[in-house]
């Protein structure tokens, strides 16, 4: 099933999906003022998501299958929980997510395997419109670097890892005709504004903004 006017961002660590969807949100509050517009990212910041930056962090060690389960734990209370996603559409309103369950595909894959991931993630609803950031690992890695806090998964070869997962992921989807959603490849290493600029003038082309 797809969620009309839920747009999704995805990538390696260090892809620039966080600065592209602060861009976005921008340019639709600017261009289309009386859109509803709810900006949101995975983990997220309920309970669920905040026990898994703990773990993300390394504070806190599960195995790895658990981990799995509390990333779609925290993703079905981020759609269904109290104004969660699914409210927020039904409303008539947008919602772009920084991450969503093409994470969970390509990261959960490593240490689970494919199965467990896809299971758990099988009946959510799949979004309206997919950004997949594309890049080189060693460019993301530098990227990364020049931050003070690093994640369990931010060193290169988990990236090089990632990015492969990535790409099955993603090419899965294309292959079986993703079901309706729009797919959109973002060149990552690209200069900011270009990539604002395709990512605007795809958003455009749907009929999801309210003047
Ligand atoms: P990230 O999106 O980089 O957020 P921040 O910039 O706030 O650190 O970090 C989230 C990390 O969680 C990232 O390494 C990917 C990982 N992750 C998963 O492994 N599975 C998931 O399902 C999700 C949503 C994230």
């Amino acid at each position: 099933m797809i969620l009309s006017r839920f747009i999704v961002f995805e990538g390696i660590d260090g892809s620039g999906t966080s600065t592209q969807v602060r861009l976005l949100a921008q340019r639709i509050a600017r261009s289309a003022p009386s859109c509803a517009l709810s900006v949101t990212a995975e983990p997220t910041s309920a309970e669920t998501g905040r026990f898994l930056r703990q773990i993300l962090k390394g504070t806190h060690k599960v195995h790895p299958g658990t981990a799995a389960h509390l990333f779609a734990a925290d993703r079905h209370e981020h759609l269904y929980g109290t104004d969660g996603i699914i409210t927020h559409i039904e409303r008539g309103g947008i919602v772009i997510s920084d991450r969503y369950l093409f994470s969970s595909l390509a990261y959960q894959s490593i240490e689970c395997g494919e199965e467990l991931p896809y299971r758990l993630n099988s009946s959510f609803p799949l979004p309206q419109l997919l950004f997949f950031f594309d890049i080189d690992p060693q460019t993301a890695m530098s990227r990364i670097a020049r931050r003070s806090s690093t994640e369990i998964y931010e060193t290169l070869p988990f990236l090089e890892k990632t990015a492969a997962a990535y790409r099955r992921v993603i090419a899965g989807f294309e292959q079986d005709g993703a079901h309706g959603m729009r797919i959109v490849r973002i060149p990552a290493a690209e200069p900011i504004a270009e990539i604002a600029s395709k990512i605007w003038n795809t958003v455009q082309e749907l009929p999801i903004l309210k003047a």
